[in-house]
């Protein structure tokens, strides 16, 4: 269910399209010319709107998209029938016919996958494009890096599948510079174990958003990066490789003042009662709650933007409506006042990292809790 765009809104996202836009190439002037981009838009581009920001970053010049699943890399198809797609998660058995159909690439962890998939492209008469992924201590997918030679042999040899990449995931880039290095050992040691690579011919990847230390030389055998958080300007950690470069945030949060009314000193507010009033309080109530992906982590620790300035939450949020303490605030706060969740107003800001850290937890979630209710609001639609 969507919001029916002629009705006011209540609570929305907005998404900044030229931002975005900006942000990809910031990014890219920030790595060597010869590193390929690869746009990570999962989980519905990271809760922004997959065809919009996947149409965006083709027009930006991603060199690939790599979506979970089947029915995210349909979604690229909608939009281009050749861009390619790279499938991050494991492909089910009985999906594995629509990688030939469609074009889309898949990660590759066992040899099991390789002799489903090579049979798959013998079925359909054309290889189905595959990455290896070589697991160098995240522990998820991707195969042991001891025993990644074998795997990649049997890649070589099966007439059904064509080798599009090889690459590892960090388990810990935004924290653990030491072990990421040690990863990224590992992923050379086995690349030169590999006989016959020739890595101008396949995507050879490893970092993402915090772990973007491509050498800057042209000498490493990376050529290119997966870019998620970042491209939405948000800083994985401040100590990322990638501080200096300073994305702007493509992603906003809002909603409305629905009521405002003075309560006594000594009042319970909200469900459970959590928050008792120090002194009489200008209250305003607000049109999201958790039902929209105002967690309800945020009760008596978040904040919200009105005209300005940052008003307190008080007591529990709600499905669908949240408590403020307005007393601060100038002038005079009006039923219908736009909110800002997240985002800027009047000089003002509440950025992703503070909002996920009162909903204990990271941009990421945040970003993919914003319910299906809220409506996406796609800004500066047009091309840069
Ligand atoms: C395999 C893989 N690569 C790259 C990314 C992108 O990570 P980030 O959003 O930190 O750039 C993800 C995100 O979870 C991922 O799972």
């Amino acid at each position: 269910m969507t919001a029916s765009p002629q009705l006011p809104l209540r609570c929305w996202a907005e998404i900044d399209l030229a931002a975005l836009e900006r942000n990809l190439k910031l990014i890219r002037a920030s790595l060597p010319a010869h590193i390929r981009y690869v746009a990570v838009l999962k989980a519905d581009a990271y809760g922004h709107g997959l065809p919009h920001t996947a149409a965006r970053l083709m027009h930006a010049g991603a060199d690939l998209f790599a979506v979970a699943n089947i029915a995210e890399a349909m979604v690229v198809r909608e939009l281009s029938d050749n861009w390619p797609v790279l499938l991050l998660s494991p492909v089910l058995p009985d999906e594995d016919r629509y990688l030939a159909a469609h074009d889309l690439a898949a990660t590759v962890s066992s040899a099991g996958e390789v002799a489903r998939f090579d049979a798959a492209g013998r079925a359909a008469g054309k290889p189905i494009d595959v990455h290896l992924k070589i697991d160098t201590g995240m522990g998820r997918s991707g195969v042991w890096h001891a025993e990644a030679a074998e795997l990649y042999a049997q890649i070589r040899s099966a007439a059904g599948v064509r080798l599009a990449g090889i690459f590892t995931h960090f388990a810990s880039a935004d924290e653990d510079p030491a072990f990421t290095e040690e990863q990224r050992r590992l992923f050379l040691d086995v690349l030169t174990q590999l006989p016959g690579l020739e890595p101008e011919k396949f995507f050879i990847h490893a970092d993402n958003s915090a772990g973007l230390a491509t050498t800057p030389d042209g000498g490493s055998v990376f050529n290119a990066v997966r870019v998620g958080l970042l491209q939405f300007g948000v800083l994985p950690h401040p100590n990322s490789l990638l501080a200096r470069v300073r994305t702007e945030p493509v992603f906003s949060f809002h909603a409305r003042v629905g009521l405002v009314k003075t309560l006594p000193a000594g009042t319970g507010v909200s469900y459970g009662r959590t928050h008792r009033l120090a002194r009489d309080t200008r209250t305003a109530v607000l049109t999201a709650g958790y039902g929209d992906g105002l967690a309800r982590a945020c009760s008596n620790r978040g904040a919200v933007l009105i005209h300005g300035r940052r008003c307190p939450i008080l007591g529990r949020v709600c499905m669908d409506q949240t408590v403020v303490d307005v007393t601060a605030v100038p002038g005079e706060v009006q039923c219908g006042d736009p909110v800002v969740l997240v985002g800027r107003q009047e000089g003002a800001e509440i950025a992703l990292a503070e909002f996920s850290g009162w909903a204990d937890t990271i941009p990421w979630e945040t970003l993919t809790s914003v319910t299906k209710r809220v409506p996406r609001l796609y800004r500066n639609a047009a091309s840069v």
